[in-house]
This record gives structure tokens, C-alpha cells and sequence, in this order.
């Protein structure tokens, strides 16, 4: 839970929430990186999805996927009809973790650690906004949500128990449709679309 030095209530206000994320040093990659990306969209959305961690262009913007699987996230949404302005977006690790090759920064998955301790601020954004639909993009943030260590293929592209009325939807990340063999990228993203086509029904 959101320690007691940055919101002294169960369910901190944005301000309150996002500024403690961005001062938040609870593991080490805070120190390389531009800055914390904390989620972004309306206070009261339905639907949250959470993705891995920031990536490179994400680090500099200070927001949620904006980059090259940001854009083919918008793309397949825009394709189904559903408004990203309408979604709550966030991640699961709010720092980039990266290694520097050259002039590049590459994207390094973060480690169980990372995921574990930065659960508080998703938990703390779960919390806040009570979504009644949590999307899972990708492996690291269904174990962050589910603590299910199940194989991907397993668990995606049905509803899912979370608590209460809260359900949970799993699906491949964005980024893994891009890095797919050109021979497996149109069957991945049709995947992807199949399985987000489930919340069309919920957003109307
Ligand atoms: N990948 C993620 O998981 N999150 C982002 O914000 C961008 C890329």
C-alpha cells in the first residue's frame, strides 16, 4: 500500500498519487531513468489497462505508451471502435529499465523485484479508480495483477475473476506483436485484436 509519508488516506487523490510515484525509490531503477511514467486517463474510466514499464519514448514524455507500442495500441483500438481517451492507461513497473548500447537505450524486462515493488502505486491506482475491467498487456503485468504465474496462452483472451465485480482481461503486449517474425505478426495481431474485441461491448 502507498506508504504514509505521501497520502495519509486508503484512496489518495491523483495529485497526491502521481507525485509520490514520481518521487518513488523503492528499487533502483528510478536512478537512470528520465522520470516515473504514472497512468493517464479520465478519473472515472471503466476500463484500465496496464502494460509492462515505460520504454524509451515514454521515459522522455513522462507518459504511458506514446511509442511504437503505443501506436499500435491506439491503431487497434481506434480499429475496434473503442476510445483510448476513455481508458484508464498505466503499467506495472513505472520506471524504464534499460541498457545502454551505444547511443540506444534498450528495453530490459523487469525483474520480479521491480514488479513487486512497485505494486503499491498500481494497487494504490486500482484502488483510487475501482475500474470494472483490468487489461492485462503482456506477461509482466498479469503476474503483477493476477499473481498468476500461468502461461500467457492460457490466460488471455477470456474474462477472468478479479474481486467483487471486477474482471480481468488478458492479451499479448503490443510490443511483442512488433517484435513478432514477420511470419507470425499478422496471426499475432489479429490475436491481439480478437482478444481487446471483448471490450467493445463494454464501452458503449
Ligand atoms: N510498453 C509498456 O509496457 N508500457 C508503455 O508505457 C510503453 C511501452
Amino acid at each position: 500500500k502507498i506508504p504514509v509519508s505521501s497520502a495519509q488516506s486508503a484512496s489518495p487523490n491523483r495529485e497526491d498519487l502521481d507525485a509520490a510515484v514520481r518521487q518513488c525509490r523503492a528499487c533502483p531503477l528510478w536512478q537512470p531513468a528520465t522520470q516515473a511514467v504514472a497512468g493517464e486517463g479520465p478519473a472515472d474510466a471503466r476500463i484500465m489497462l496496464v502494460g509492462e514499464q515505460p520504454g524509451d519514448e515514454e521515459d522522455l514524455t513522462g507518459r504511458p505508451f506514446v511509442g511504437p507500442a503505443g501506436r499500435l495500441l491506439d491503431r487497434t483500438l481506434e480499429e475496434l471502435g473503442i476510445e483510448r481517451n476513455a481508458l484508464y492507461v498505466t503499467n506495472a513497473v513505472k520506471h524504464f529499465r534499460f541498457q545502454r548500447r551505444g547511443k540506444l537505450r534498450m528495453h530490459v524486462k523487469p525483474g520480479a523485484v521491480h514488479v513487486r515493488s512497485c505494486y503499491r502505486w498500481l494497487d494504490a491506482e486500482i484502488e483510487r479508480l475501482r475500474p470494472r475491467i483490468v487489461v492485462c498487456l503482456g506477461a509482466t503485468a498479469a503476474q503483477a495483477v493476477l499473481g498468476s504465474a500461468s502461461r500467457l496462452s492460457q490466460l488471455r483472451g477470456r474474462w477472468l475473476p478479479l474481486d467483487g465485480e471486477r474482471r480481468a482481461l488478458v492479451t499479448v503486449h503490443p510490443a511483442a506483436v512488433l517484435r513478432a517474425l514477420a511470419a507470425d505478426r499478422d496471426s499475432m495481431l489479429r490475436g491481439f485484436k480478437r482478444d481487446l474485441s471483448l471490450l467493445s461491448a463494454q464501452t458503449e
